[in-house]
């Protein structure tokens, strides 16, 4: 059976993926290096990982001869050093930085992670090679992929850049709506409600606080973003789940309760009314407006 290989490319390509650059030395020294989302993990006894080339590539030569490999996965602000190595240009390494490391194996600055691997196995696979490496060296660094979906780059943690770029002006805030056992995680100010406030407007600082009383918060998705013209800032609340046991000051407010409990803040009771409304029906919606008036965009299930 023979395929459109158009269609058959879009097909594949519904597969999101990271970003990789491959590179090694030809024989006379001279870095090599090409763009790869085809990057697999294979095995951690042995440590094995693989990639797959096409033998139409102007480096197939040397990547199918060659004893080493290194495998540099981009961090998001690399997409430059992605089009860089997809392009067929051939000074690539005079245009990004790097530096030699293990088994001379050129690493790209700034990878997430990068593996040097001896060659394990060289696969023919129609019209690719698979290059299938063991892997000698590696080394992995905190911070967000670079990602890849039907022909386009994306960043994961483009949400939450925004959302902490947003909240960084002066009077922000940063808080979550925590669902618990039907019910929703408040703090209680003498009768008075208020929804978990980070205290630097970061999600890291919101996460830390919450474990810090002994809670597990697991964070979905930013349910508003509105600015809050009270405060002259700009407020953004997550949607979410926490377990553990409940500390002092907090409480589980069941949601058919939501409506009628004293919420202190009236964006928040606006928002725990919109949850509960959320809840109801099946189906979630993100807030974006002021702390009063704004619009509410659905986002599904
Ligand atoms: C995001 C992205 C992923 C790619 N993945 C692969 C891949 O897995 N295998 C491959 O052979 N080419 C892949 N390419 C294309 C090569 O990077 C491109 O053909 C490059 O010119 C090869 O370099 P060379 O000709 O200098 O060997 C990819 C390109 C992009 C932009």
């Amino acid at each position: 059976m023979t395929h459109d290989p158009k269609a058959l490319r879009n097909a594949f390509g519904a597969f999101a993926t990271g970003v990789t650059v491959i590179t090694t030395r030809q024989p006379d020294g001279t870095p090599r290096g090409f763009t790869a989302n085809s990057f697999t993990s294979v095995s951690l006894d042995p440590a094995l990982l693989l990639v797959c080339l096409a033998k139409t590539a102007h480096s197939a030569e040397v990547f199918a001869e060659a004893p080493h490999f290194a495998v540099n996965i981009l961090a998001q602000d690399q997409k430059a050093v992605s089009g860089l190595f997809a392009s067929r240009a051939p000074d690539k390494f005079d245009h990004c930085a790097w530096s030699p490391g293990p088994a001379d194996m050129p690493l790209v600055d700034g990878a997430l992670a990068q593996f040097t691997c001896a060659r394990h196995q060289l696969v023919d696979a129609g019209d690719h090679l698979i290059l299938i490496g063991r892997v000698e060296h590696f080394a992995a660094a905190e911070g967000q992929p670079l990602g890849y979906f039907r022909g386009n780059y994306f960043s994961i943690g483009i949400e939450k850049d925004l959302a902490e770029a947003a909240a960084a002006t002066k009077g922000s805030r940063l808080g979550a709506v925590l669902a618990c056992n039907n019910g929703v995680l408040l703090r209680d100010e003498g009768g008075q409600l208020r929804l978990p406030l980070a205290p630097e407007p970061t999600l890291d600082s919101l996460t830390a606080k919450l474990a810090s009383l002994g809670l597990s918060p697991e964070i979905d998705f930013v349910y508003a973003t509105f600015d809050d013209r009270t405060t002259g800032g700009h407020a953004v609340y997550y949607h979410g789940q926490v377990s553990g046991t409940l500390p002092p000051g907090f409480r589980i407010v069941p949601l058919a309760d939501l409506a009628q409990a004293q919420v202190a803040n009236p964006a928040e009771a606006q928002m725990l009314a919109r949850y509960a409304d959320d809840f109801r029906n099946g189906s979630f919606s993100i807030y974006h407006g002021t702390e009063s008036t704004g619009q509410t965009r659905q986002i599904g299930a």
